[in-house]
């Protein structure tokens, strides 16, 4: 009994896959958060106190002031492949190892991003908001008009695993592939066929432009007016990164000029969107949840890996799938009860 109460502290901030939360139960003593919304910034902080570890979600800020007020936590394992909302520099100085989930969830993403794309492509959610509107009066010559993607040229921005698998997905529908890289040397993998181009040329060139560029100082608002006004009349634009990649507002304008013909977004800024948002009430663009990684299968294999992180730090390894691999961790303290 006495060492049932000496094992760490973990601070789940979502319900997730049952065997997950079987397999850390058994490491751990565990707390998870019961709402379907997330812990607010003051509940977390709470929470994180007296923790040792803490799974997290995308929607939980981990920022320096929390990590200087959780003296005990050792990890922070985020059930995602972006770490934007944890703040990685302020976790390594305080020696604090940060888990996340990259390589399951590549094939979900470039599922949905290709979704959305066919989606925007062909009015496929307001054709069905027509129908259960009662709007479906007959079949018509001029009804629904969409753009083809077959031959059609998709721009990737982001040459990640993400970004490969929809160019993967764009060869079965013989579109011609164009891609910016960040890096110089590596250019992450060929796909056949998949051309590398400068950010000029893909914006000029590209009917579909789908974005998979982690967040950072660097890709905030990398899609602006600028960018915008340099992409062909017409163009259909896809994000399912991260809603601050796009300048929003500059995004809005350019659906209600009709310069962009469409845009199918799974991410926006903020999250969610604001109910009074401008884009809702435009007809072409179709918006998702957040939802890139979201099948059965997919989250099984997220929550398997967020809590091998956390176990191998308290085993004393860093873990296996590590966004800050130069932190040196903190020692454990063992816990007084
Ligand atoms: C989701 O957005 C993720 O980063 O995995």
């Amino acid at each position: 009994m006495k060492n049932k109460y000496r094992r760490p502290r973990v601070f789940v901030t979502r319900e997730i896959g049952a065997a997950a939360l079987a397999e850390l139960r058994r490491a751990a003593r565990v707390e998870v958060w019961p709402n379907p919304t997330p812990p607010p910034y003051a509940e977390l902080r709470r929470r994180l106190r007296d923790a040792d570890g803490a799974l997290t979600m995308v929607t939980d800020r981990i920022d320096a002031a929390l990590i200087a007020a959780s003296p005990r936590l050792r990890v922070v394992s985020n059930l995602a492949v972006g770490v934007d909302n944890i703040d990685l520099a302020a976790a390594t100085l305080a020696g604090v190892a940060i888990g996340h989930t990259p390589g399951v969830l590549t094939e979900a993403t470039a599922d949905l991003a290709f979704a959305l794309m066919l989606a925007a492509a062909r009015r496929i959610a307001e054709g069905d908001r027509q129908v259960r509107a009662g709007k479906w009066l007959a079949w018509g010559p001029r009804v629904l008009l969409g753009s083809e993607i077959f031959g059609a040229t998709l721009g990737i921005i982001g040459w990640g695993a993400i970004g490969r698998a929809m160019a993967r997905r764009a060869a079965g529908f013989r579109m011609r592939v164009l891609y910016v890289s960040r890096s110089r040397t590596n250019h992450g993998g060929a796909v056949a066929g998949a051309r590398r181009v400068t950010m000029n040329r893909i914006l000029a060139e590209s009917d579909f432009l789908s974005l998979h560029v982690p967040l950072s100082a660097a890709t905030r608002h990398l899609i602006g007016a600028a960018e915008i006004r340099r992409m062909k009349r017409g163009a259909i634009l896809i994000n399912t990164a991260r809603g601050a990649v796009i300048d929003q507002g500059a995004l809005t304008a350019a659906l209600k000029s009709g310069h962009l013909g469409g845009a199918g977004l799974d991410v926006t800024d903020p999250e969610p969107i604001r109910r009074d948002d401008p884009l809702l009430r435009l007809d072409n663009v179709v918006i998702t949840p957040h939802i890139g990684s979201a099948s059965h299968a997919t989250r099984e294999k997220m929550g398997a890996l967020a809590v091998g992180n956390i176990l191998a730090v308290f085993s004393g390894r860093k873990p296996p799938l590590c966004a800050n691999p130069a932190v040196r961790m903190r020692p454990q303290v063992a816990h007084p009860d």
